[in-house]
């Protein structure tokens, strides 16, 4: 059954060009996702919350989640076009786990290493925002996160922390045994803790 807040029927795009000249896109069509990119990604040893998926639940997963991949252009003629005549690959993605009304969990955020610390992870967080602002009943949005054994590679939970606080001005919510749990109030959830303040 459609609906309307699919991204399949209303995909949103963005760019960006840097200094020098390369160009990124950010889109939430999933038909362009590179799965063999993700598979690759999710096997090595970086994302340490997931694993390699067999293809067909990889698939699963992302059919049903909302999904915004980081493109940059590709002189590699296997990739697919992302507007005519435009060649890109995929370099990073974030992942909502969503009923694309009311709740959005959010995961899978990753860029590749070579492209990290040019500004593209907040860039790809302002459309994570933009996305679950168009969700026109959003009570929350949360996610999980800890530390990583490897903390020269990951970053403390520290900077994790404070990337989220930044970005989506997300908080804290519960801590234990290392796991973080922090979410924000969507606009549902705003407005009515307003409107029960002002009582
Ligand atoms: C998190 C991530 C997407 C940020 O991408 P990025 O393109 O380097 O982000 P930006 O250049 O926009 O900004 C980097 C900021 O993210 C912070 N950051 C957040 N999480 C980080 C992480 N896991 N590792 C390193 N830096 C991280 C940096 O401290 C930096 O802060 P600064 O701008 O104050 O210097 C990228 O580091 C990544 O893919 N990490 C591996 C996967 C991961 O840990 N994902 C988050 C799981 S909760």
């Amino acid at each position: 059954m459609s609906n309307p807040h699919d991204s399949a029927d209303a995909p949103k795009e963005w760019g960006k060009t840097l200094d020098d000249g390369t160009r990124f896109r950010i889109t939430a069509r999933r038909n362009l996702l590179d799965e063999e990119f993700i598979s690759n990604v999710f096997g090595s040893d970086e994302l340490y919350w997931t694993e390699r998926m067999k293809p067909s639940d990889l698939s699963i997963m992302l059919d049903n989640s909302v999904t915004l991949g980081l493109y940059t252009e590709s002189d590699l003629t296997d990739r697919k076009s992302i507007t005519e005549g435009e060649v890109y690959q995929q370099i990073g993605l974030a992942r909502l786990v969503t009923d694309k009304t009311t709740f959005a969990y959010l995961t899978d955020v990753f860029i590749e290493n070579r492209y990290r610390g040019l500004g593209l992870g907040r860039w790809l967080m302002t459309t994570v925002q933009e996305t679950v602002d168009a969700m026109p009943h959003l009570r929350r949005m949360m996610l999980l996160t800890s530390g990583s054994a490897d903390t020269s590679v990951e970053g403390t939970i520290g900077t994790k922390i404070r990337f989220y606080e930044e970005t989506l001005g997300l908080s804290v919510f519960v801590g234990s045994r290392g796991l973080v749990s922090m979410s924000g109030r969507g606009n549902v959830g705003r407005k009515k803790r307003e409107q029960l303040e002002k009582r």
